[in-house]
């Protein structure tokens, strides 16, 4: 698979270790940068991944800050980028089959190299669910899906115990 990597100089170390990890697995792998690991700001770097990812030039992208809460913040501005940050192979599953996720951000100073490397053989390898997970992504990529407020949200339109409202029996019976 072709795969966008990049991180800030928090991230410097673990996207080292990533990159190569993937070329041993056979995916080829570009390397967005930074660099070295001198000081730079994450969303110059989130920022070019995600205009690349959504131009065609990779299948998925990563990216790795200190955090990972920069980057996926940054990602997240641009529409049809689904970044997940995730911290264990659960999530990074989980992020793939539900969320349809295309980036997978981590942090350099909260995730050790076993399960980063973990984590991204998940996102890689994992195909997305579809189904009713589908017709959530399309509610994501919604323009109207940025409005909000107990008025937008009609009956079986999403959780309505999220409102405050008891649940009702088909949100009970609702697939998870
Ligand atoms: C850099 O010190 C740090 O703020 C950055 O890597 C990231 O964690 C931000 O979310």
């Amino acid at each position: 698979m072709r795969i966008l990597i990049a991180s800030d100089h928090a991230g410097f170390d673990l996207k080292a270790l990533l990159v190569g990890h993937a070329r041993d697995e056979g995916h080829d792998v570009l390397d967005l940068g930074t660099a070295t690991p001198a000081s730079v700001d994450y969303p110059d770097f989130a920022h070019d991944l995600a205009h690349r990812v959504l131009a065609g030039e990779g299948e998925r992208g990563v990216l790795i800050c200190g955090t990972g809460i920069g980057m996926s913040i940054t990602a997240n501005r641009h529409r049809g980028i689904r970044a997940a940050l995730c911290h264990d192979a659960f999530t990074a599953e989980l992020a793939r089959r539900h969320n349809d996720a295309n980036v997978l951000c981590m942090g350099g100073r909260t995730t050790g190299p076993g399960v980063a490397v973990q984590m991204l053989d998940i996102f890689l390898a994992t195909p997305f669910e579809g189904g009713r997970h589908q017709r959530r992504v399309d509610k994501v990529e919604e323009q109207g899906a940025a409005k909000t407020g107990p008025g937008v949200r009609g009956p079986g339109s999403g959780n309505d115990s999220a409102l405050g409202a008891a649940p009702s029996k088909e949100d009970k019976e609702r697939e998870s």
